[in-house]
């Protein structure tokens, strides 16, 4: 029997048994080993095909460049995938637009976004020829007008600009993951957006492109995205009537995925209210989603080292801890925790509830709180939803290497990143002579 879950139709039961696509997640950590991600191409796809679709479905699909957020899950197999569909690439270091062009994709289709842009990063970006900075304060819109200079000289180019400009619109969302309003450090204000364009006017070596706008992350209500892309129109239309036309409006990314029991609107419902507000507008489109097209086309598979049970809790200590997805422990997130084998024989374990916690020597290492489960030793766990913010977030607290990443096809899994060596921990270090 064939047990498909709405939410992740890339991970199906067969038979008792968890599979990815169409290869058993048991078969993948034997060969593999744990802690492992694994994620779905078939599933980066069609989360990719649901933002074509809302756009082909409001006529702007020609219009539009879909920037995947590197930071989400910068794997250079998934920025692949991604560069194949077409896509463009939101960046935030010079270390992503290196792994962009590892990965195959094109700068020109490669939006940098970010408070903290070094002299260096912006000369690494002019050169590879990005398409647009969004800059987020007056020091950075002078620090790149003078390495503009520098770069191009007197060759007539100019580096490529957009106001990152903050609505002041409340996302409703986790307060470390909200971007949007007065009191965050990210972009310029609304008020003072006309006479920073007017100054960036002014400057010799820059060309203003846009405007940009990202309000958060992990958004299930439409609205507050609908009301940030009226505030933003409303000064795309201020600046045109000063002589400032935009060649495009960049509306961000934050469309959030179903983690536990939200309500999660379609692609298309979620964007439909920002897309109808563009219509019979010449502008371009850029888009810059994250989370909603890798998060739940990835899980971390992990395996139980230790069963405890404790004088109040029961604890299964697993494989896989903070360090490899950091998410619960820092902002509370819920993932799904499902066991990948439910056939365990005839002395199956009895049903009882689990702390799903990590080795990590800190009480918030743990991957999910109170999960009835029926556990032994050995068996193997799928934690959900951990494309997203997963591997691309992981460190090597505890001396722990990081996972290895396996991307599957159908029935072909691909080893994308291989596990980290010990060693490799510390080959960069040295002690005193
Ligand atoms: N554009 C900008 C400028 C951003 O800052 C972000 C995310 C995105 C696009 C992509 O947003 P998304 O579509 O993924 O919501 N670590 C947190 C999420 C931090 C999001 C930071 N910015 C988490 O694990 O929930």
């Amino acid at each position: 029997m064939i047990v498909s879950m709405p939410h992740f139709p890339a991970f199906p039961y067969r038979e008792g048994e968890l599979y990815v696509e169409n290869l058993s997640l048991t078969e993948i950590a034997r060969k593999f080993g744990t802690p492992c991600y694994v994620y779905s191409r078939a599933a980066l796809h069609s989360a990719f095909a649901a933002y074509r679709e809302a756009l082909a479905a409001h006529s702007l699909l020609e219009r539009t460049t879909v920037c995947y957020a590197v930071k989400a899950n910068s794997s250079l197999a998934i920025l692949n995938v991604f560069a194949r569909l077409g896509a463009g690439f939101d960046i935030v270091s010079g270390g992503e637009l290196a792994r962009v062009i590892a990965a195959g994709g094109d700068p020109a289709k490669v939006v940098f976004s970010g408070v903290g842009k070094t002299h260096e990063e912006m000369r690494a970006a002019l050169t590879a020829g990005i398409r647009c900075f969004n800059i987020e304060s007056p020091d950075e819109l002078e620090r790149l007008n003078e390495i503009s200079a520098e770069v191009f000289g007197s060759n007539g180019k100019r580096a490529p600009i957009a106001f990152r400009v903050n609505p002041n619109v409340d996302p409703k969302t986790h307060p470390y993951i909200s971007t949007g309003l007065k009191s965050n450090k990210f972009g310029i204000t609304y008020e003072d957006a006309l006479a920073l364009y007017r100054r960036a006017q002014a400057l010799p070596n820059l060309e203003i492109k846009g405007i940009d706008c990202h309000i958060g992350s992990q958004l299930l209500d439409p609205a507050p995205a609908a009301e940030a892309t009226q505030k933003i129109l409303a000064l795309v239309d201020k600046l045109a009537a000063d002589g400032i036309v935009l060649e495009h409006i960049d509306l961000g990314g934050g469309m959030g995925i179903r983690y536990r029991e939200e309500i999660v609107p379609s692609a298309n419902d979620y964007l439909a209210p920002m897309l109808n507000q563009l219509q019979g507008r010449h502008e371009r489109l850029i888009l810059e989603p994250g989370r909603s097209l890798v998060g739940n086309a990835g899980i971390l598979l992990t395996k139980v080292e230790h069963l405890k049970h404790g004088a109040e809790k029961n604890f299964a200590i697993v494989d896989a801890a903070m360090n490899d997805l950091m998410r619960p422990a820092l902002y509370d997130a819920w993932h799904e925790i499902y066991q990948v084998s439910q056939n365990n024989g005839a002395a199956q374990a009895a049903e009882k509830s689990y702390e799903i916690v990590g080795p990590i020597c800190e009480s918030g290492d743990f991957l999910g709180h109170g999960r009835s489960l029926a556990l032994d030793e050995g068996d193997l766990l799928a934690i959900m939803s951990a494309g997203a913010y997963g591997m691309s977030m992981s460190s090597n607290y505890n001396s722990r290497p990081r996972a290895a990443e396996v991307l599957v096809d159908n029935n072909h899994a691909y080893p994308v990143r291989q596990r980290e060596s010990i060693a490799q921990l510390f080959a960069l270090e040295t002690v005193l002579p």
